[in-house]
């Protein structure tokens, strides 16, 4: 599924960076992806994403 639909970023590249970044918050994310910088909707689910990929590694 899209988190990010302004930028097409779903929840498995979201997952897939996660982990092979070590990245533990939206922050991180957003340092490597544009996601979150037009509407700022997807925020929020790409928070749960991250806590998911987080407890899964
Ligand atoms: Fe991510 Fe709009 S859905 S910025």
């Amino acid at each position: 599924m899209y988190v990010c639909l302004c930028h097409g970023i779903s929840d498995k590249k979201i997952m897939k960076l996660t982990q092979q970044h070590g990245i533990t918050d939206v922050r991180g994310i957003r340092q490597i992806t544009p996601l979150g910088s037009m509407c700022g909707k997807c925020i929020r689910t790409a928070k749960e994403v991250i806590e998911e990929a987080v407890v899964a590694t």
